[in-house]
């Protein structure tokens, strides 16, 4: 039987007001919006300011209301109304990423006590399915890795900066459009992606990682020389999330890769997000679709709405099966360095050298690092230095260990 859902939404910015238009259009669902709650009376809305509240008790205290659409920019405020939610029996459907994984623990948990759902799957990929493909469909398949460019403000940038618009203003246009986030530092320095990874882990392989201890690296410091590195090898830059089993460890960063003409990234542009899923049994699988804006991240919380008709839940079975598994930053990964500046490359240690060019004003050098030594640069503030990795595959190391020696420069023990 369906649920018969009364909707309290917080929040009617781009998302918001997406939602707001797609429910109405939507004929399938027994839903409607009861009560709207916003931060600022004073703004211009495009329906009819009585529509409006301003006090969120309106919504959390409200017994008719048995669905929480939280859909705000701040963080913060969105934690407490989301845990008010679910502490007074509400279900819960939120974008809010940051959030989310922050306390996804805690949410998870307070979801369950109270026997609501906590639904988010506007919070990865846009208008793309994968947290519900992830929860439901690969159970039976043992997943090797998850990979994807799952934000778009930073897509959009990488694709303009291939026909020679500069950052700010292909960061300008990406805000614009709605895509960037209040904060484009999120954005831009790949915590957006972090937050996006930390969901995908926790789906993919049953791992709770705290943000904190997943490194992320964005796309602020990549400049023209980098761009024309990858033009001259029939590469183009993509920020990615990666996590994938490495024996029975799993590894997983935020960073800026090079992507040749046959990866599936290449011809990912704009705010196109897409996200690879590799199985045992079922090979690699692409997931691809509009990864923000309002009506594509809309339609996938319209979608956690039109689950919840069936008191849908994530019941986080791999969490269950495979809590054996480990996230480790014990690995090796090959990349490109660039830098006006010799010295900032030399300090990066190499464990082996594979390409090094030297000029007055632009120098590079390709090679392995070690993940561990390399994660602990603070490298979104090293503004001379870009690092992109390589397409080579990652190696654990032992497997690293059986190749270093082919190295024609030096080797470090450790
Ligand atoms: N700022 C985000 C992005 C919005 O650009 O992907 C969607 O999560």
């Amino acid at each position: 039987m369906r649920n018969k859902l009364n909707i309290g939404l917080f929040g009617f910015g781009v998302v918001g007001s997406g939602l707001y238009e797609v429910l109405n259009q939507s004929q399938l669902l027994d839903a409607r919006i009861t009560k709207i709650v916003v931060k600022d009376p004073s703004k211009k809305r495009s329906i009819p300011s009585d529509n409006f509240s301003f006090d969120g008790t309106e919504i959390l205290d409200n017994n008719e209301i048995n669905v929480v659409v939280e859909l705000i920019n701040d963080s913060s405020a969105a934690y407490e109304i989301v845990k008010k939610a679910l502490q007074n029996g509400k279900h819960v459907v939120s974008a809010n990423k940051k959030l989310i994984a922050e306390h996804l623990s805690e949410l998870i948990e307070l979801a369950s006590e109270n026997s609501v759902s906590f639904l988010y799957e506007a919070a990865v990929g846009g208008s793309i399915p994968i947290i519900r493909n992830l929860e439901e469909y690969y159970n039976n398949d043992s997943l090797s890795s998850i990979q994807g460019i799952v934000n778009g403000t930073t897509n959009y940038i990488l694709t303009q900066s291939n026909d020679g618009i500069a950052y700010n203003e292909a960061l300008k246009k990406a805000q614009e459009l709605g895509f960037a986030e209040a904060d484009p530092t999120l954005d831009v320095d790949g915590f957006d992606s972090k937050f996006k990874l930390v969901l995908l882990i926790k789906h993919a392989f049953g791992l709770t990682i705290d943000p904190k201890d997943l490194f992320n690296y964005g796309i602020r410091n990549i400049k023209p020389n980098d761009v024309a590195f990858a033009g001259e090898k029939g590469y183009r830059i993509k920020l990615f999330s990666r996590a994938e089993k490495l024996n029975d460890k799993v590894v997983g960063l935020v960073a800026p890769h090079f992507v040749s003409q046959d990866h599936f990234a290449y011809q990912v542009n704009n705010e196109f997000n897409a996200v690879v899923v590799e199985a045992v049994f079922s090979d690699k699988q692409l997931f691809i679709g509009k990864g923000a804006g309002s009506y594509p991240t809309a339609s996938a919380v319209l979608s956690d709405i039109s689950a919840l008709q069936f008191d849908y839940k994530y019941e986080y079975k791999k969490t269950r099966k495979e809590d054996q598994l480990k996230f480790t930053e014990d690995f090796f990964l090959k990349v490109y360095i660039g830098s006006s500046f010799i010295e900032a490359i030399n300090e990066i240690p190499f464990y082996r050298i594979d390409e090094v060019y030297q000029s007055e004003n632009y120098n590079y050098q390709t090679g392995w690092v070690k993940f561990s030594e390399v994660s602990k640069f603070n490298l979104n503030h090293r503004p001379e230095l870009s690092l992109i990795v390589l397409p080579e595959p990652f190696k654990s190391v032992k497997e690293f260990n059986a190749v270093r020696s082919e190295s024609r420069h030096f080797v470090v023990e450790y």
